[in-house]
């Protein structure tokens, strides 16, 4: 979800302003995802390297992450999906960590997700999973996959980036292997219903081949 910052400047509102705006995205893109038939969606939110923006910058996406989790946890509930956290949400004040074990157990059982990944680095994903499948005994593909975020969801078909960039910027790396990449310059805030839809039926054109042929 790139372009924030820049959608607040073009529209001579302070940099920081265009997160609230950003935020307001999430639910109909999400909707719209999971209507379509998606069965899980992740949502880079918030990544680890974004730690090291401004003070204040840093404080106003907390904030933000505080008052619509909650919020939007009701709304992906209402869809049958369950709400699922990748990252290290250690970082957070307890009080978010508190709304994040909340919503975490009540979506369980339910199949679909969204997944929101809050302090999520894709590097420090891959060595945790390679840790924590050492520390089984076995390091194979399998039981390294069991302790990736993403254990228990299908392959990732398509990853979409906002806001011009053509760069994965340390998002699920391992998950990426064969997944379609989609780049649209436009802005997070702006990206609608419509574009989405037409980047799935470009998706449903487009020949996956996995390098077997
Ligand atoms: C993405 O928008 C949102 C987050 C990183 C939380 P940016 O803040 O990166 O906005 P631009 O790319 O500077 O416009
Ligand atoms: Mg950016």
């Amino acid at each position: 979800m790139d372009g924030n910052r820049r959608w607040a400047t073009k529209h001579l509102l302070p940099r920081v302003a265009g997160h609230a705006v950003g935020v307001k995205n999430i639910k109909p893109i999400v909707k719209a995802a999971i209507d379509y038939g998606v069965q899980s969606v992740t949502l880079y939110a918030f990544s680890s390297e974004n730690k090291g923006r401004a003070k204040d910058e840093v404080e106003s996406l907390i904030d933000l992450i505080r008052k619509h989790l909650l919020p939007l946890s009701k709304e992906v509930l209402a869809l049958s999906a369950r709400v699922n956290f990748f990252g290290d949400i250690s970082y957070f004040p307890d009080d978010v960590q508190q709304i994040i074990d909340g919503i975490y157990k009540e979506g369980e059982g339910l199949t679909k997700s969204v997944n929101i990944a809050l302090n999520y680095s894709g590097r420090a994903e891959i060595i945790r999973a390679a840790r924590l499948a050492a520390e089984d005994g076995e390091l194979s593909e399998s039981s390294f996959e069991r302790h990736l975020y993403t254990a228990g969801t299908p392959e990732l078909d398509m990853i979409i980036r906002t806001g011009g960039e053509k760069r994965l910027s340390n998002f699920l790396l391992y998950q990426a292997a064969y997944s379609e990449l989609f780049f649209t310059d436009t802005l997070w805030p702006d990206f609608d219903k419509a574009e989405l839809i037409g980047l799935f039926d470009e998706y449903s054109h487009r020949t996956r081949r996995f390098g077997t042929s």
